[in-house]
């Protein structure tokens, strides 16, 4: 077999999990795609009283799956049909919470017998590993899984907040197939207000990751502006410009200074109304 050598080609491509509980706004996430570019949208949960404007305006398009075979028909279409090829650049998987009942379903139905519990987890785990990887790896396109979280005790007593699939190892297992994984949650904003964030990175008691290294640990929700911080393609940062224009002078190098100081106490001021937010909901 031939080997498929690493090359320096770049992905511009972005693949993420985005965890959070009903009504945090997941599916809300298909209004944060660029109008610009079309979005197949695979929908196993009944849930898209929120974006159904966008339904009625043909903005969101895609098929209501009931079954694993529904999922892998899609999959595969997605993979070789050219006219599916043409048109989408975004695959958003809504949920994974939900797939995962459907298969556990399906798979208790093919192994009814109690004694067959081995076979039927190795069945469910070889399905959903690779419907997961499938998606993950469906080039060229950008692909957004959802996953409702649950929240859990590890063994120290302590309580973890992870992802709520059927069967512990594909659970603990999640969240390493993905390069990005946002635990999404609303935190108290100035005035009191809730505002709703994505969390970049391990924190607390949730999940997070950011393999591009280009996050904040704290992001606006908005799929377009994550994905172009990853692909290092965010030109909308004052900080960003200033910086490079500081050299030509001092008012300018003033000017960054102040923006970067205003920038960096909002954080810390999110950062700790978070810390006291959350630790007061585990
Ligand atoms: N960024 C947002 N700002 C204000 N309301 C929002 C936002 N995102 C979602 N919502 C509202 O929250 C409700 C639940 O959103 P939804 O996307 O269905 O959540 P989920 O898919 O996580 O269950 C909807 O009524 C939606 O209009
Ligand atoms: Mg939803």
């Amino acid at each position: 077999m031939a080997l498929r050598y690493i090359t320096a080609e770049t992905d511009r491509r972005m693949t993420c999990l985005v965890i959070g509980r009903a009504g945090i706004g997941k599916t809300s996430l298909l209004r944060t795609i660029p109008e610009s570019e079309e979005v197949f949208t695979i929908s196993a949960e009944a849930g898209l009283l929120c974006v159904r404007d966008m339904v009625e305006s043909g903005r969101v398009q895609g098929a209501e799956v009931t079954g694993t075979a529904d999922v892998i028909e899609c999959l595969d279409n997605l993979r070789f049909n050219p006219k599916w090829r043409d048109r989408y650049t975004w695959v958003f998987i809504d949920s994974l919470t939900e797939i995962s009942s459907v298969c556990y379903e399906e798979m208790k139905a093919r192994y009814p017998d109690r004694r067959d519990s081995f076979n039927m987890w190795d069945a469910y785990a070889g399905i959903m590993n690779r419907i997961i990887k499938s998606f993950r790896d469906l080039k060229p396109y950008n692909v957004v899984f959802t996953c409702l979280a649950a929240m859990e005790f590890d063994d120290g007593k302590k309580p973890i907040v992870s992802p709520d699939v059927q069967l512990k190892s594909l659970k603990q297992r999640l969240t390493s197939f993905f390069d990005e994984v946002f635990y999404m949650t609303d935190v108290p904003a100035e005035g009191g207000e809730m505002r709703r964030m994505f969390i970049t990175q391990p924190f607390l008691a949730f999940p997070g990751k950011d393999r591009s290294g280009r996050l904040e640990l704290h992001e606006e929700p908005d799929l377009a502006r994550v994905k172009a911080k990853i692909l290092g393609a965010w030109r909308a940062h004052p900080a960003g410009v200033v910086r490079a224009w500081s050299l030509r002078g001092r008012r300018r190098e003033r000017r960054q200074t102040r923006w970067d100081a205003d920038a960096h106490n909002q954080r810390s001021w999110i950062r700790i109304c978070h810390i006291r937010y959350l630790t007061g909901h585990l």
